[in-house]
């Protein structure tokens, strides 16, 4: 909302025009024009730049609406972190102080979604597979093992100052002598300095450590116990979920890049000589090669088979995990065109890794890396045998004790996942004029709301104990406040996938309606089917128009 403003100063009076805006909650006011010393004028041109203002808001809303009746919207990082902490999915980090750069907390659905997301990768990734079994080891672990790994010699960051700007920024490996600040000044590349990334502590008196930087190194030094105790023969996989934490010089981009975050990892062992026996799917990606890179080709759109067998991915496992990773993302609801796979060139490179490749995600800031996998070979197990001096050999299929190799690493950030889910879910209803995240329903926070239709003693009744039985499965909420029109467009918003009302027909016919959040569609369905239908709903494995008996009202 603009409006004119009179300052005066020095007995002179001056007007401007100012716009209200509501960013992280709070409103913050701006200034878009000074309007000059008159007041009639001022009131004159502050008609005709609302009037110029207004034309610019409609055509953002025709381009909405142009795309069909539940419209995708790309929204900036900025929008969905505002849009993130006005629905309780993230706050900043000690927000009441001003936050703490590169820290987020995550608020009553942001938590629900997180934990859903992971529990959704472990089912896929380890309770779905004969071969990967999990751990969950400790952040605090023997300093020692940190300089085995090379971390503590070689896990900095490069910073460099903006001459023009003056602001410190990191910059990869490949990136120094080449890139530019966002604000177009040149970076001071004569005074690189090297910035350690792992967070020290002390343990007990004055023993340092340090916290991990990735979940991994536990793996590794778990590898022996896990293969003593798990009857796993090769080729297996370890997995683990868990806090990582890196001081990153410049976190930014919200959850994109933080100083402590959560990592799902698995370091799949194998003997280098033996084949990957899973066939490939069916998927095409956009692959962008070390070379394509180099010689500044365009990414191709090819199916994981070919890029194998054409040995742009050198190994079989590491683009049969590159194609789980990437059908990971669509199985829940991602969309294929945002994800590309793209090939670390060499001057990239981590100091344990042969090879790398990163499935990349066409975020609003650029295409990025979503999650890392490099072929690690027996790197790590190689450095903790020798500093550890225990033996960590295990048998191959031959009868041969070998130090099997990481053929492939998948390593994903959890909240670099949530926020493809976010920006790929997130549609804008002209006809209902609210957001709708369509999240998949099995990752969404609440997977039902319940509500009287009206506040009546006896439909809440009926309310109260449907909301009782669905609670032993799922996170479902009762909701009696508002208009059944806000209710509907509150749940749209956090991703509700289905709405249950109680009405009349509730009382005489036990029957209750489930209201479909991707296009509004109610069904009516009896009390006693109501669980057994929601669970089919939820996993998928009906379709919503033959769940039950389809019904026409006014209200949407
Ligand atoms: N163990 C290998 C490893 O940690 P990485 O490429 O450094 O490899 C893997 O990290 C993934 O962890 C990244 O692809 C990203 O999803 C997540 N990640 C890494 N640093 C992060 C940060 N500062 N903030 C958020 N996520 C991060």
């Amino acid at each position: 909302m603009a409006f004119v403003v009179k300052k005066t100063i020095s007995g002179n009076d001056y007007y401007y025009l100012n716009e209200n805006k509501r960013v992280d909650g709070k409103v913050k006011t701006k200034t878009i024009a000074y309007l000059g010393k008159v007041k009639k004028d001022a009131k004159k041109k502050a008609e005709e730049i609302i009037r110029k203002m207004n034309k610019v808001k409609k055509k953002k809303i025709i381009q909405i609406e142009q795309v069909g009746k539940l419209g995708k919207v790309n929204i900036s990082i900025d929008d969905m972190t505002s849009f993130c902490k006005r629905k309780g999915f993230v706050f900043r980090s000690g927000d009441i102080y001003g936050g703490f750069s590169g820290f987020w907390d995550f608020g009553p659905v942001g938590v629900e979604m997180k934990n859903n997301l992971k529990k959704l990768w472990w089912d896929y990734h380890v309770k779905n597979r004969d071969d990967v079994v999990g751990i969950d080891g400790a952040i605090i672990t023997h300093p020692k093992v940190w300089k085995a790994s090379g971390h503590v010699e070689s896990f900095n960051d490069v910073l460099v100052i903006c001459k023009k700007c003056k602001k410190p920024n990191k910059a990869d490996k490949n990136e120094i002598g080449k890139i530019k600040c966002d604000c177009g000044g040149d970076y001071d590349w004569d005074n690189l300095k090297n910035i350690e990334q792992m967070f020290k502590t002390t343990v007990g008196l004055d023993t340092l450590a340090y916290l991990r930087p990735e979940t991994a190194q536990l793996i590794f030094t778990n590898f022996k116990f896990v293969y003593n105790t798990s009857r796993l023969k090769l080729p297996f996989g370890i997995a683990q979920i868990g806090k990582s934490f890196r001081n990153e010089i410049a976190p930014r981009d919200f959850l994109f890049r933080l100083r402590e975050f959560e990592q799902m990892e698995i370091e799949y062992f194998s003997d280098p000589n033996e084949k990957c026996p899973y066939k490939f799917g069916k998927s095409w990606i956009l692959v962008y090669s070390e070379e394509m890179q180099k010689k500044n080709k365009e990414p191709v759109k090819m199916k994981f088979k070919e890029i194998y067998e054409k040995k742009i991915i050198k190994t079989d496992w590491h683009a049969y995990w590159l194609e789980q990773e990437f059908m990971w993302f669509v199985s829940l609801g991602a969309n294929p065109d945002n994800f590309r796979i793209r090939q670390h060139v060499s001057e990239e490179k981590s100091h344990y890794a042969l090879d790398t490749w990163d499935l990349e995600y066409n975020f609003p800031f650029g295409w990025k890396e979503l999650q890392g996998m490099a072929n690690r070979t027996n790197f790590d197990l190689r450095q903790h045998q020798e500093n550890s001096n225990v033996n960590l050999q295990i048998m191959n299929n031959k009868g041969q004790k070998i130090l099997p190799h990481v053929v492939a690493e998948p390593s994903q950030g959890v909240e670099r996942a949530m926020l493809v889910f976010l920006f790929d879910s997130y549609y804008y209803d002209k006809k209902r004029n609210n957001v709708v995240l369509k999240l998949h329903p099995q990752l969404a926070p609440i997977k039902a709301a319940v509500f009287p239709i009206v506040k009546r003693k006896e439909f809440e009744k009926i309310a109260v104990d449907i909301i009782k039985d669905l609670r032993k499965d799922w996170n479902v909420v009762y909701d009696k406040s508002g208009s059944i029109g806000r209710r509907y467009s509150r749940n749209d918003e956090i991703g509700t996938p289905y709405c249950i009302t109680i009405d009349e027909d509730s009382m005489k016919n036990n029957n209750v309606t489930i209201r479909d959040r991707n296009t509004t569609k109610q069904i009516k369905v009896k009390i006693s089917n109501l669980k057994n239908i929601l669970r089919k709903l939820i996993d998928e494995e009906i379709k919503f128009e033959k769940a039950g008996k389809l019904i026409s009202t006014r209200i949407k």
